[in-house]
């Protein structure tokens, strides 16, 4: 069954029916009933081979070497059947990710690091038992704050692989000739991933077939990433993810957790074996967003029109995997200025390796980049919506390529009529309604529209005119499974109903990762691509059984900067004596190409404000330097935004499309929304009440 390929046009416009409409989500009503089931809620074979269940024990120092682990006491404990250490775990394969090597040596990285894992016949006993292993150290000095260090250095690479370093004219004569310099330094915190669904999965080990039912944001990816370490072919490792309850870029690659419960199958054959990881394990095992710190130079003539943009980054990695985020990448097609420089240097830390959190980069480089024009807006007595109209590149600056669509102005405009800008008073610190300073503000956002190859997908015909349509793509709850029904049905030119369509398999054609806002592009590419082979092969009305496979390639064009672009705005309100911060109006206004469907898409970017929000306000894990431990780990003190916290909250986009970017028009959603909403809240605070704020988030005692 080998994949065909060929080049793949876009949709037609007049062969568009179910795009574009507003269907509710399909999966919608199983999962507010209950019955679809999430990572270890699977009950069919083989997960009803009495299921055993995994608790991890994790490491109380930061750095050093594993002594010995006693689980005596552990194993006489009722219901245990045993524990796993670095003595006794099935060996892996040499990789080239630490992060994977689990239970593999007796080095120590970080702290909650898996040192243990404890397989009972109840959780309670696994939990209970997980307590009695005691673990004995060989502790070593580590360092877990964040400052620089004479360790630190600049990589080569920041994620995924854009350079770390570019420059391009003469910054600081630049500088040392402009009429307006902004010269500060912006701060984001260490932030942590947290999905509704905490990371879980089960797995069953037949002696010749790994099964993973797992919560994660690709199945693919799990396969193509566990197999080779496990010494498995592909095809021995079966990864399903039928409903996932989100991930936000935690669960976008495999994370030690997941090779924890298949090392523990692989001791069992014949069992299935259950790991729920707790919402206090996520903030040492599954991923968190570095803190940055940004330092920016912004020279402009009197008329605000940018001549030199300098973003130097400074910020943590893992000292043993390095993970460099992309913070300075926006700023390279953000803006025009002749003269450019950027650079990332990166700490490395005794600490869990960071890895992808919504919007990486973009979220907290754009923060920075944000309120470093709206300082400059100020310096140059210019309104901010304004400022950045006249600095409008007229290709991008970074590749000189036109940009297939530069929506940014349309959306600052739009905004700007809908938000009621023009009531605006130009001077700081002018409204006091009651105890509270009211102002307003505004910031850019961007994302890359990005396509990932090595999709493909299979198109059968079926009896009564349906169509089976397969693809391994995963929906962490974005809307994915309606969304690709709505595409197949265009592709083939059939009604919505008549699509089947089978999801999130490791058996079904190759997928890529839910993730860099590439899903629906990427997937859908494959499809469409598919839908116009299988119609040329078989025509319109198919004999039941004849089917396709095929892969998109080229679908992108090469000759274009292809970005989306957002305008995000705040009311903020500072209470003049407490200092709390409120935000009773948000709005974002979104270039994003062709909304596939309004019900998901609003969802997704009203849910990306929302962490905005979120971010802006309140977001922020604590590592105690003193242990490497982030004391911050569960939901009661790492806050993130409610119900209460959210009030008027409006997005739109506009109406295009981007063919360019990929055949169904669109650049992808879910990320966008998240990019430049805290920084319109820390303008709108300095707006309210003339004090600037140059870190997230923004709390009450900045204004003190
Ligand atoms: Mo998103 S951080 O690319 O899953």
């Amino acid at each position: 069954m080998s994949a065909v390929e060929q080049p793949v046009t876009p949709l037609e416009r007049d062969a568009i029916r179910s795009v574009g409409t507003a269907h509710p989500r399909v999966d919608g009503p199983l999962k507010v009933a209950g019955r679809a089931a999430y990572a270890v809620e699977h009950r069919e074979a083989p997960y009803d081979a009495r299921p055993l269940h995994a608790w991890l024990v994790q490491s109380t120092v930061a750095r050093g070497r594993v002594l010995a682990v006693d689980a005596a006491r552990a194993v006489a404990h009722p219901g245990v059947v045993s524990v796993l250490d670095h003595t006794s775990a099935p060996r892996l394969q040499e990789g080239e990710d630490r992060e994977l090597e689990v239970l593999q040596d007796d080095r120590v990285d970080f702290r909650g690091q898996i040192v243990a894992v404890v397989l009972a016949e109840t959780s309670e006993a696994a939990r209970e038992a997980a307590g009695l292993v005691e673990v004995a150290y060989d502790e070593q000095s580590h360092q877990a704050a964040f400052e620089e260090t004479e360790d630190t250095y600049e990589p080569e690479t920041v994620n995924p692989e854009m350079p770390a370093r570019t420059e391009e004219g003469d910054v600081d004569g630049a500088l040392a000739g402009a009429a307006v310099v902004v010269d500060a330094t912006y701060e984001t915190p260490v932030e942590h991933n947290n999905p509704l669904e905490p990371h879980a999965a089960i797995a069953h080990w037949d002696g010749e077939v790994l099964t993973l039912a797992d919560s994660t944001q690709g199945v693919h990816p799990v396969a193509q990433t566990l197999a080779p370490l496990l010494g498995l072919e592909q095809a021995q490792l079966h990864v399903v993810a039928p409903y996932v309850g989100g991930g936000f870029g935690s669960k976008g690659v495999p994370h030690a957790p997941e090779m924890a419960v298949v090392l523990a199958a692989m001791t069992q054959p014949g069992r299935a074996v259950r790991l729920a990881v707790t919402r206090q394990q996520m903030f040492a095992l599954t991923g968190h967003r570095t803190p940055t710190r940004s330092h920016f130079r912004l020279g402009a003539d009197a008329d605000g029109r940018l001549v030199a943009i300098e973003h130097e980054v400074l910020e943590p990695t893992s000292r043993w995997k390095e993970f460099g985020e992309q913070t300075a990448a926006p700023t390279r097609m953000m803006y025009a200025a002749r003269n450019r420089r950027t650079g990332h240097r990166l700490v490395p830390l005794d600490v869990a390796v960071p890895s992808w959190m919504r919007a990486p980069g973009e979220m907290p480089g754009m923060f920075a980049h944000e309120v470093a024009m709206d300082e400059l807006a100020v310096a140059c007595g210019l309104d901010p919506i304004e400022l950045r109209v006249r600095n409008e590149p007229d290709v991008d600056p970074e590749t000189g390529k036109p940009f297939s669509r530069r929506g940014l102005v349309d959306c600052l405009r739009r905004g700007a009529e809908r938000f009621g800008w023009s009531e605006r008073p130009a001077e700081a610190r002018a409204t006091l309604e009651g105890d509270w300073w009211v102002g307003t503000g505004v910031a850019a956002a961007t994302y890359p529209a990005m396509l990932n190859p090595g999709n493909e997908a299979r198109i059968s015909a079926a009896d009564g005119g349906h169509y089976d349509v397969a693809i391994g793509a995963v929906d962490i709850g974005t809307g994915a499974r309606t969304v690709l029904q709505q595409i197949a049905a265009d592709a083939l030119g059939v009604d919505a109903s008549c699509i089947r369509l089978r999801i999130a398999d490791t058996d079904l054609p190759p997928a890529t990762v839910a993730g860099g806002s590439s899903g629906t592009a990427s997937w859908g590419a494959a499809i469409v691509a598919t839908a116009q082979r299988f119609r040329a092969d078989h025509g319109d009305a198919p004999d039941p059984g004849v089917w396709t496979q095929a892969e998109a390639t080229d679908a992108q064009s090469e000759d274009h900067a292809l970005h989306s672009f957002g305008a995000s705005f705040a009311e903020v309100r500072v209470h003049r004596w407490t200092g709390e911060v409120r935000v009773p109006r948000l709005l974002g206004v979104y270039s994003v190409g062709r909304v596939i469907n309004p019900v998901t898409a609003r969802s997704q970017l009203i849910g990306g404000l929302v962490m905005g929000m979120s971010v802006g306000l309140f977001e922020e894990s604590y590592r105690d330097p003193r242990t490497g431990h982030v004391v911050t780990q569960d939901l009661a003190t790492y806050h993130v935004a409610s119900h209460a916290d959210v009030r008027d909250l409006q997005v739109e986009w506009l109406d295009e499309e981007d063919p360019l970017a990929s055949p169904v028009g669109g650049r992808g959603i879910g990320e966008i929304g998240v990019v430049g909403t805290a920084a319109s809240i820390a303008n709108a605070a300095f707006h309210a009440t003339g004090t600037r704020v140059r870190s997230i988030p923004v709390t009450a005692d900045r204004f003190l």
